[in-house]
């Protein structure tokens, strides 16, 4: 009997195929390895991310990125079947602020809100006010008024970078992405005398002594958008350097240098936990629609509150 399975030339071809089979969308985060990058139908950074993630028409959206994106892609389209390629794929931010320990913290502070950093679990969206990405969080802080008492988490060093860039005093619970901490800003700065017409773009999860450093510091999109509206020709990028598979593709005749961790080389500022999602993991979650994202309705409804209100006012 003739073998009616379908065959295909690549791995690309096999997923173009499942997507469509299950009236899918692909998102990607500006983190992901190029060949997730280039095969995903939109790809962004976390405010833009969600957004698309709330107004798809697609049944099935397969978020390639980190666990806590993914939630946030399923808190906005409850109805949708969300997948992530590895559910492993997790944050150090994210892992460094738990709900139980952070309830505690809430209860010391009742004349505070709660303003949390979108890379935190939907447990924490749920015991927050608003939530914020570094894209908005500037502008949504602003709105605020002077003498409102604030909780911001769980990134410290963006915390701290908000409280300068807005004359604040936010309470600032102690986290840090592992990837934007490990750059040294000894090694930054002997790149920077070899390159003395670079300029430094940082993300403003960098530790304040990197941060002093920068001619700018914005999101991933920010950071995309000034090195194609900046007259410079040459980029020292302090954050994850898969982004600099975008910033290559629109701006071709500038050159872009990662900046560096303390053995002076850049492999220790990839994510290991974007790492995690491969094109392999991408073609079997389609295939299987799993692992897939659950979350029960009452933590939805307490977490979408937060996520409604940054939406709103960004
Ligand atoms: P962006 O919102 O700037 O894309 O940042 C997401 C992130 O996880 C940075 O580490
Ligand atoms: Fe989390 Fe840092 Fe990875 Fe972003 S780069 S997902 S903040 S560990």
């Amino acid at each position: 009997m003739k073998n009616l399975k379908k065959t295909f030339s690549n791995l690309e071809e096999e997923i173009l195929h499942y997507k469509k089979e299950k009236n899918a969308v692909i998102l990607s985060h500006f983190y992901q390895d190029e060949d997730i990058q280039d095969i995903a139908d939109f790809v962004g950074d976390s405010l833009d991310l969600s957004k698309n993630a709330a107004k798809t028409k697609a049944d099935v959206i397969v978020f390639c990125g980190v666990k806590f994106m993914a939630e946030v892609a399923k808190i906005l389209s409850p109805n949708k079947t969300v997948v992530l390629p590895d559910l492993n794929a997790g944050c150090s931010l994210e892992e460094s602020c738990r709900a139980p320990a952070f309830e505690k913290f809430k209860k010391k502070h009742p004349d505070h809100i709660v303003l949390s950093y979108i890379n935190c679990s939907a447990e924490i969206k749920a015991l927050s006010d608003i939530i914020v990405t570094s894209s908005n969080a500037e502008k949504i802080i602003k709105k605020l008024p002077l003498d409102q008492k604030i909780i911001f988490a769980p990134d410290r060093h963006l915390g701290s970078y908000l409280n300068k860039i807005t004359n604040r005093n936010m309470l600032l619970w102690n986290g840090t992405c592992i990837v934007h901490e490990t750059f040294s800003s000894k090694e930054l700065v002997k790149v920077k005398v070899r390159n003395p017409d670079a300029k430094i773009i940082a993300h403003p999860e960098c530790p304040e002594n990197i941060l002093n450093y920068a001619d700018f510091v914005g999101s991933t999109s920010s950071l995309l958008r000034y090195v194609s509206e900046d007259n410079s020709r040459k980029f020292i990028v302090a954050t994850e350097p898969h982004i600099l598979h975008q910033m290559k593709k629109n701006e071709p005749n500038k050159t872009f240098l990662v900046a560096p961790g303390d053995d002076g080389s850049c492999s220790c500022s990839n994510c290991p936990y974007m790492e995690l999602n491969t094109l392999e993991k991408l073609r079997d979650c389609l295939l299987h629609l799993s692992p897939e994202i659950k979350i029960s309705n009452e933590l939805i409804l307490n977490a979408k509150k937060p996520l409604n209100l940054m939406l709103k006012l960004s």
